[in-house]
């Protein structure tokens, strides 16, 4: 067998063979698959599509491709939950302890962030000497012992994935649906957990941009995971305008912690109260959304899910910033940007935050680069908010005052206005169970 046939097949638009694709995801990760021919190949799908069947054995082959994370010695049916990425997407910071502090165990394997959505392991990284990347032993112990833990893992976890995901990036073959679902599928099956809630986000920041494309993918992952015997569930959830009012990692670990202590903005805990109800149902601890939600709310209300974020932060090394958040970065600079326009705010294109909040420094454009932990965006005013001008639309936060001016010059652009009300607060487009 060769890979340049395989490429050739799926060019012509035939459906590939078991056999073809575990060739394929052999030859990728042990190397003998140029990056050439992986681009190609990804193209080749990208245009011609892969049916149910082949996604199923394409993921089933990635998530086989490296080590295979062991939760069995975990009491109870372990919950983890996975975004298809967002900008301001803090959920996981609350919904872990939030979710643990029911008793049900939450295994979260997180990454860095690359390109306009921030990882949620630099957003646990901006809390002084917060240990982010765990042995497998310590992660099952962590959870044994406190319920939950939120790290990286030195386990070689689907290789493949890794491979293809930073050749799809630079090869404009991301946004394709049996791509995604077999890149998060094999992901979550390879990392143990028995039961897991996708969070597919739909609209400008997000891979899928209209709800018809965001339910295919949904529906794809469920059906996957359900074969692959998980126990599964997905949200639907709106990406337009960034999530909640604060994009950059310690702005949203405060923000995160707002909602623990029962605050917050509204959308930001409408989506992490939902997909918590989710998880809390899949764990066996509620019998449907109603007493799952009653559950969550109980616990927020009572401090029990604070507590448990305290813990997980000590237990992982971290300064206590629930006691003491003036511990978290602050940046040197601040920059407000005004409204030039009045009228209502009709749109908030999430993707021009997301870019704003990298050239401040809070993220990465390549796998190298550092990160400035204190920099990012606080949204002042979003779709639905009335502006007159000279009104505060938005705050720049970074370490270099020349990043304010570069990411001041356009963020204006983010901004849509109209005269008449715009429709909005509807974070939650569908569920799929
Ligand atoms: N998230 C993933 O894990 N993989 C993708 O391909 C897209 C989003």
């Amino acid at each position: 067998m060769r890979i340049f046939d395989i490429i050739d097949r799926k060019k012509n638009g035939n459906t590939l063979t078991d056999e073809e694709i575990r060739f394929f995801v052999r030859s990728v990760v042990d190397g003998t698959a140029s990056n050439e021919q992986i681009g190609a190949m990804l193209m080749a799908i990208v245009l011609r599509g892969m049916d149910e069947w082949e996604t199923e054995v394409l993921t089933m082959a990635m998530a086989e491709s490296g080590d295979r994370i062991d939760l069995s010695s975990i009491d109870g049916i372990k919950v983890d939950k996975h975004s298809t990425g967002g900008v301001g997407d803090k959920t996981t910071l609350i919904l872990v302890p939030l979710v643990a502090s029911l008793g049900i165990p939450v295994a979260k394997f997180s990454g860095r962030g690359l390109g306009l959505t921030g990882g949620t392991i630099d957003k646990l990284a901006s809390i002084p000497d917060m240990h982010t990347n765990l042995s497998e032993e310590q992660f099952v112990s962590q959870i044994q012992r406190i319920g939950c833990a939120i790290a990286t893992t030195a386990r070689n976890l689907d290789p493949c994935d890794k491979k293809l995901y930073a050749i799809r990036d630079v090869t404009a073959t991301v946004d394709c649906i049996p791509l995604i679902a077999s890149s998060v599928m094999s992901k979550k099956i390879a990392s143990g957990a028995d039961a897991v809630v996708l969070d597919v986000k739909c609209g400008h920041g997000a891979f899928m941009k209209d709800v018809r494309s965001a339910r295919k993918l949904a529906e794809l992952c469920v059906k996957i995971g359900k074969k692959a015997g998980l126990r599964i569930s997905a949200v639907i959830s709106d990406m337009n305008e960034p999530l909640g009012n604060a994009v950059g990692n310690s702005l949203e670990v405060q923000e995160a912690l707002d909602v623990l202590n029962g605050k917050g903005p509204k959308d930001l805990k409408r989506l992490t109260i939902c997909l918590a109800s989710h998880m809390v149902i899949l764990g066996g601890k509620a019998k449907d959304t109603a007493e799952a939600e009653r559950l969550l709310q109980r616990s927020i209300d009572s401090g029990r899910a604070r507590q448990k974020f305290r813990e997980m932060i000590r237990a992982q090394g971290g300064k206590d910033i629930t006691e003491k958040p003036d511990l978290l970065p602050k940046s040197r600079y601040r920059g407000v940007v005004t409204a030039e326009h009045e009228g209502y705010v009709s749109g908030l294109d999430a993707a021009y935050i997301g870019h704003a909040a990298n050239v401040l420094g809070a993220g990465r454009l390549k796998k190298e680069d550092s990160i400035d932990y204190s920099a990012g965006v606080y949204l002042y005013k979003k779709a639905g908010d009335y502006v007159k001008k000279g009104d505060e639309l938005l705050c720049l936060y970074s370490r270099s005052r020349d990043a304010i001016m570069d990411a001041e010059s356009d963020i204006r652009r983010a901004y849509t206005f109209s005269d008449e009300k715009p429709e909005t607060g509807n974070i939650i487009l569908e569920e799929k169970f």
